[in-house]
């Protein structure tokens, strides 16, 4: 649904746009999202599970106060990970009870905020929060809505999971050893929290649904033990986010509808073993609505054949606004974007500016042979976790994300500017 097309001069526009005048107006480096795609890929998200469950965009990927204001119009919910998060959703206009506040450890400040303004509920990590977030709701004179995230033994990444009964990383509580259990057993016993479901969340770019199922079956398993010993029968599950997308062309990820149907069921068929009401059901996605609705345009600065190599090529941004490859060997595309060329395409190696050799964008490219200083190259499905992980390294500003629809372009987030760097620096 994206709208990007290469015109006859080899010039690619989005939204209607040349990227030649989105360079021009909006400098370089620039995160260039298309609106019309990201509200796309948020509706079927929201179509293909129904109003039987709730989407929550995950903001970590990436949260700004227009794309709150997006999601809030097509009807998502979301999910706020830091006071930061919940302050943009809260501004932008998100109802309150709309929002999941997440975290493993949420500072009590954060905790009176998110049970002042509302949130729909907040997902307990831990032992020690399940008694500081009772303690603020009863300071507060109210009862928050909760749900406790556990850990099912459940790794999930890319193509592969596996399933354990220990789960060695620090969220959520462990199934495993009645942890879970027990922390069910508290949250019911507490009159500030009112504990309404079970959190899982089992990794991330995941393509293999079979993780998921083994996560439902432990979850409503659980489900199901809480039912024997309580005679309660807890309403909502969330199921997490981690639905991968397609970095290169080797990714081939799955359709909305067909997670949705997948997920729905899953839980279904679970319940229904396990004499359950099926309860409601929630997903988290990020990566999966905002990845492939923005790329990122960089001019490039240099080339650098190296003989029998490869040729470097350099451009005005780097590891500051795309941690991603120097941090999990991730995979991109890039493409030159502001011509044609008949050229050869040569092996290449983009890079960024900063200090240091590991400051890889996309680390096995081919590039035309004729490239050169001043061209505009773009890599793709950078909308999720590079600005939102975006640093200033070098004390190198960062870029602004600049929203593309219907032929016109303007800014949601501004590019940083030396003077806010130099506004932060007291001393
Ligand atoms: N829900 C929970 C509880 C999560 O921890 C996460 C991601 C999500 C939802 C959204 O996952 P998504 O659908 O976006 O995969 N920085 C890493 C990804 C870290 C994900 C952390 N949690 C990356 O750049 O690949």
């Amino acid at each position: 649904s994206q709208t990007v097309a290469r015109g006859a001069d080899g010039v690619v526009t989005v939204g209607g746009i040349p990227v030649t005048r989105l360079a021009e107006e909006f400098g370089t480096p620039a995160y260039i999202l298309d609106e019309t795609d990201f509200r796309a890929r948020a509706r079927a998200w929201r179509t293909a599970f129904g109003p039987e469950a709730d989407v929550f965009y995950a903001g970590k990927a990436f949260l700004s106060r227009a794309v709150v204001r997006w999601l809030h119009e097509e009807g998502l919910n979301l999910d706020v990970c830091s006071g930061g998060e919940l302050a943009t959703a809260l501004s932008a206009g998100m109802p309150a009870d709309r929002i999941a506040f997440h975290g493993n450890n949420k500072s009590e400040d954060e905790i009176r905020r998110a049970v002042t303004a509302g949130v729909g509920r907040i997902v307990l990590d831990s032992f020690q929060e399940i008694v500081r977030v009772a303690h603020v709701a009863r300071e507060l004179g109210t009862r928050q809505r909760v749900q406790i995230r556990i850990t099912v033994g459940v790794e999930a990444h890319t193509h592969e999971f596996i399933a354990t009964a220990h789960e060695d990383q620090k969220f959520g509580i462990p199934l495993a050893g009645g942890q879970a259990a027990e922390a069910v057993r508290r949250a019911l016993r507490l009159d500030g929290l009112e504990l309404i479901g079970i959190h899982s969340h089992i990794g991330s770019q995941i393509f293999d649904m079979s993780g998921f199922e083994v996560a439902a079956h432990r979850v409503v398993g659980l489900l199901r033990e809480i039912r024997d010993e309580h005679g309660v029968e807890l309403p909502e599950i969330d199921l997490g986010g981690g639905l991968g997308i397609a970095y290169t062309s080797a990714d081939d990820p799955r359709e909305p509808h067909e997670i949705a149907k997948a997920l729905t069921e899953i839980v279904t068929r679970e319940c229904e073993a396990a004499r359950l009401r099926t309860p409601r059901v929630s997903v988290e996605p990020g990566r999966a609505i905002v990845g492939p609705t923005a790329f990122t345009l960089y001019r490039v600065g240099t080339t650098k054949p190296l003989d029998g190599l490869r040729t470097y090529v350099s451009v005005d941004g780097g590891m500051s606004d795309n941690i991603r490859t120097a941090l999990y060997d991730a995979e991109y595309s890039v493409a030159l974007v502001s011509r044609s060329s008949d050229a050869e395409p040569v092996p290449a190696r983009v890079v960024g500016k900063h200090c240091e050799s590991g400051d890889i964008v996309v680390k096995d490219a081919f590039l035309p042979a004729d490239l050169a200083p001043g061209d505009l190259i773009a890599v793709p499905a950078t909308g999720a976790y590079c600005r939102s992980m975006a640093s200033n390294y070098n004390h190198v500003p960062r870029p602004p994300v600049v929203a593309v629809r219907d032929g016109e372009a303007r800014v949601i987030v501004r590019r940083e500017t030396e003077e806010d760097l130099l506004r932060l620096d007291v001393g």
